[in-house]
């Protein structure tokens, strides 16, 4: 059963106000070489997707993204005919090898599966800066990535949202609105994402554990 890791890599990163998220450095590696490298032993092949097709890191393959997220996955799904996908951000750079090898396993029993972490703050929902309505966070969980699939099966989702005009921040959620299980893995909290310049500072100093 072959396995391509396929990793997003095209977004523009606006909020962190530094040129396309994925070339941003932290200890002096970008955050995209940082994922292929935690994700290249495990697969057969790195197909990553940048905003212009170019700067492929190395051990990987490198197409053109898309204009969201999820049509950047969907043209990765198309270069590639693996059995099974392992879609991975490229803007979460901390990637364990126990997290790649449980989401997989997730996925070669119920044809997908995700990497999430159960909420652990109190949550509520505000507008205004006012306190409304409490949540129960009792079985919710933080979706992350990788999130693992049986190829034929997220290729099927990512077509039906888009014939339906669905569009979702990840993977998981468009084979769940087919209700086919979607198995939870328990994730890491070193997976965050870097998204603000606060993770950015946050991302530097794990670096230094990291690396070490
Ligand atoms: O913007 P956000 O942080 O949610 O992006 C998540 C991942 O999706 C990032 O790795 C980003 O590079 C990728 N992305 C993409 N193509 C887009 C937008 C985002 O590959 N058009």
């Amino acid at each position: 059963m072959s396995v391509a890791a396929l990793v997003p890599a095209a977004g523009s990163g606006t909020r962190l106000g530094k040129g396309p998220k994925a070339f941003v450095t932290v200890g002096g590696k970008t955050l995209l070489a940082r994922a292929v490298e935690a994700l290249r032993g495990h697969v057969d092949e790195v197909v990553v997707a940048t905003p212009d097709g170019s700067d492929a890191p190395r051990g990987a393959r490198v197409i053109r993204g898309g204009g969201t997220r999820q049509e950047t996955v969907e043209r990765l799904l198309r270069a590639t005919n693996a059995d099974f996908v392992l879609i991975h951000d490229a803007a979460r750079p901390f990637l364990p090898s126990r997290v790649v090898h449980d989401v997989l396993a997730g996925a070669r029993v119920q044809g997908a599966a995700t990497v999430a972490l159960p909420v652990a703050d109190t949550l509520v929902r505000g507008a205004d800066n006012a306190w409304g309505e409490l949540v129960s966070r009792a079985g919710l969980w933080a979706v992350q990535t990788p999130q693992a699939f049986r190829r034929t099966l997220i290729l099927e989702a990512h077509e039906a949202a888009r014939r339906e005009d669905f569009e979702a921040t990840d993977d998981a959620s468009l084979v769940a609105r087919l209700d086919r299980p979607v198995r939870l893995v328990e994730g890491d909290a070193r997976l965050f994402k870097v998204t603000t310049p606060s993770d950015l500072a946050l991302a530097e100093a794990l670096a230094v554990a990291w690396d070490a």
